[in-house]
């Protein structure tokens, strides 16, 4: 028997202010996005902005709908957009947030498992990491060099050759 460790660097900024300039106006854009979202059930209005390779920034907001499961992301609506607008483009980094209406937005949130799933194939597809930028309206960022990281042992394509 091998144990295998595997491991998951995280920068931790006390703010965006500590972030360079690029990375600190993907995050603003993220959070302003946030009023775009449409989650009149769970009040919880996330954004995200995408930087893709040719430079252009794509934004994404939870929409959710009053049949719950219906309800989509900000991070699957963003790679939709992506890969319909600006097909096969690769994505260098996403800035994710959220704005709690009925409670704290400063705690860093990270995508769900669903989403994981679909930043990491969308990674596979265009060959290039997403570097994720983890953050609410204000406090912490956290950044994950790729999306992969977060979901480890992960199934995909090549599990079915
Ligand atoms: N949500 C996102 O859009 N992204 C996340 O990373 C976490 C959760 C949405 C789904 C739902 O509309 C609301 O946030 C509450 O779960």
């Amino acid at each position: 028997m091998v144990k295998k460790i595997i491991p998951l660097a995280v920068e931790i900024y006390n703010s965006a202010e500590e972030l360079n300039r690029s990375d600190a106006a993907l995050l603003a854009k993220a959070r302003a996005v946030t009023t775009q979202a449409y989650a009149p059930y769970s009040n919880f209005n996330v954004g995200a902005a995408a930087l893709l390779t040719d430079g252009t920034i794509v934004t994404g907001t939870n929409q959710e709908n009053a049949s719950y499961p219906v309800g989509i992301c900000a991070e699957r609506v963003l790679l939709s957009a992506v890969a319909s607008q600006f097909t096969g483009m690769g994505i260098t980094t996403m800035a994710i947030t959220y704005h709690n209406i009925n409670g704290d937005s400063s705690t860093p949130i990270s995508p769900c498992g669903i989403c994981r799933q679909s930043l990491t194939e969308y990674e596979e597809r265009t060959h290039q990491s997403i570097r994720l930028i983890l953050s609410g309206m204000q406090g912490e960022v956290y950044i994950v060099e790729k999306a992969q990281q977060l979901l480890p042992l992960s199934f995909s394509a090549i599990n079915m050759e």
